[in-house]
């Protein structure tokens, strides 16, 4: 607004200035025209007064100020009679008298004056020159009014338009802000806040991402509350046994050898358990590193197989379970050798823990156009139908009071999942009470 302004006053300062002047000139031709011809005998008294007539009522019309000036510069008539018999010489008298006409615009004292000459031509000779000259403070009074107005007219429109601004920007950003407050509250570990959705525009998706993402945050943050919880009291329970074994022996001096190995027995059995959930935490947490790099190598199924299925026949003979492969051809694809044999050592190994004796466990494997398939079916216990959703949760188990007395952690099914995820693999379970567990990986082939 303030460059159009700008732009506006200069602009209409030139038309008007270059129209008053062209008007200046018009208007001094027709009074040249009028005393041309009277020039030549201008030292005549009668010529003189008639002259005199001519310029002062032209001038007194106009409002203008009318000097006739002879060839050479001497001024014969003055509308203001205040010049006779002086000489002037101006830029515009200068030219006129060389033959030009010329106008232009000058400031004396504060006042705009309007400068215009004209030649005055007898008979194709210059004899002299018209001089006019017209106050112009007009003009530019009134475009400052104009520009006054147009002031006003801008500060409105610029106090309407921040008006407006406040009144969008406060409807803007108060969603916005209600975002940030929720922000500073999920800082302070409220997991479970949730945004009001307003609208469909950028705001309500931001905001619907937003819940989504706290709903994950509150879900990582029970899963964590609970993980600590469960790691505590899984680390509790064998110290407690420990505990109330050693207090025993404390209590009383004489005990004999036999009970004190006994005691001992059952405290180091305590130890080993400590050893497995640590051992087996340490293995959890490192395969569920993030940056984890799989070492990946050419490796046939059916010889990791074998070695997991000789490494778990001893205890599948105590039990006489008839642990059998079946495959029907070779297969060999790229897997993290080490993982992959703890992941069926889990897997296989949980059929045989949980196969009463005389059962069964059977290894196949198989495969499809992009993935082999590793199915481990027994025919042991079973899992209850309410039991299935939670066997890969870290420490679930079924039975707990079993669980003790197995040596279960219950962390071989979270390890095994994740190895499998690790290799971009999928891996299920279906299970029928007092019937047997069929359980299933694949994993792809590329
Ligand atoms: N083949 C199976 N038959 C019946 N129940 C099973 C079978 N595999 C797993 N489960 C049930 O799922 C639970 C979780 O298995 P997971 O292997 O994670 O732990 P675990 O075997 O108890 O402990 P760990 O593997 O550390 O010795 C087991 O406690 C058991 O109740
Ligand atoms: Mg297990």
């Amino acid at each position: 607004m303030l460059l159009t302004t700008f732009f506006v006053k200069d602009s209409l300062v030139k038309t008007n200035v270059a129209e008053a002047q062209n008007n200046l000139i018009t208007f001094n031709s027709v009074v040249t025209n009028q005393v041309a011809p009277f020039i030549t005998n201008i030292e005549n008294e009668y010529t003189l007064k008639y002259v005199e007539d001519i310029v002062k009522q032209n001038s007194l019309e106009y409002s203008a100020r009318t000097l006739l000036v002879g060839l050479d510069g001497r001024v014969l008539v003055d509308s203001f009679d205040t010049l006779g018999d002086k000489t002037i010489d101006t830029l515009e008298t200068r030219l006129a008298l060389s033959g030009n006409r010329s106008t232009n615009i000058y400031v004396h004292d504060g006042d705009y004056l309007i400068y215009a000459a004209v030649p005055i031509i007898d008979r194709d000779n210059v004899v002299g020159a018209t001089f006019m000259s017209v106050e112009a403070n007009t003009i530019f009074e009134e475009i400052d009014r104009f520009m006054e107005k147009l002031f006003i007219i801008f500060s409105a429109a610029i106090l309407i338009s921040i008006f407006i601004s406040v009144f969008f920007a406060d409807i803007i950003s108060k969603p916005v802000e209600k975002l940030t407050d929720s922000v500073k509250i999920i800082t302070q570990g409220k997991y479970d806040t949730k945004v009001e959705i307003l609208g469909s525009d950028e705001i309500g998706e931001l905001s619907k991402a937003f819940n989504i993402m706290t709903t994950k945050l509150y879900q990582v943050e029970e899963r964590r509350k609970k993980f600590v919880s469960n790691v505590s009291h899984e680390l509790r329970t064998p110290m407690t046994s420990m505990k109330i074994v050693s207090d025993t022996l404390l209590s009383s001096p004489s005990w004999d050898e036999k009970v004190y190995r006994e005691f001992m027995s059952d405290i180091n059995t305590e130890i080993d358990r400590l050893n497995k959930i640590i051992d087996s935490l340490l293995y959890l947490v490192r395969v569920e590193k993030d940056e984890l790099e799989l070492d990946y190598s050419m490796t046939y199924v059916n010889y990791l197989l074998e070695w997991v299925i000789k490494t778990l026949t001893p205890i599948a003979l105590k039990k006489n379970i008839d642990l059998s492969l079946t495959s029907s051809n070779k297969i060999q694809i790229q897997l993290d050798q080490e993982k992959m044999q703890q992941c069926l050592l889990n897997i296989i190994g949980n059929a045989v823990k949980y196969t009463p004796d005389d059962g069964r466990v059977s290894v196949e494997l198989d495969e499809n156009k992009d993935h082999i398939l590793i199915k481990v079916i027994d025919t042991g216990i079973g899992i209850p139908e309410k039991d299935l959703p939670f066997i890969f949760d870290r420490f679930y188990r079924v039975d707990e009071a079993r669980a003790r007395k197995t040596g279960g952690t219950g962390l071989g099914l979270a390890i095994a999942q994740q190895i499998v995820q690790l290799h971009q693999g999928t891996i299920s379970v279906t299970s029928e009470l007092g019937v047997g567990t069929q359980v299933v990986i694949t994993l792809p082939k590329k």
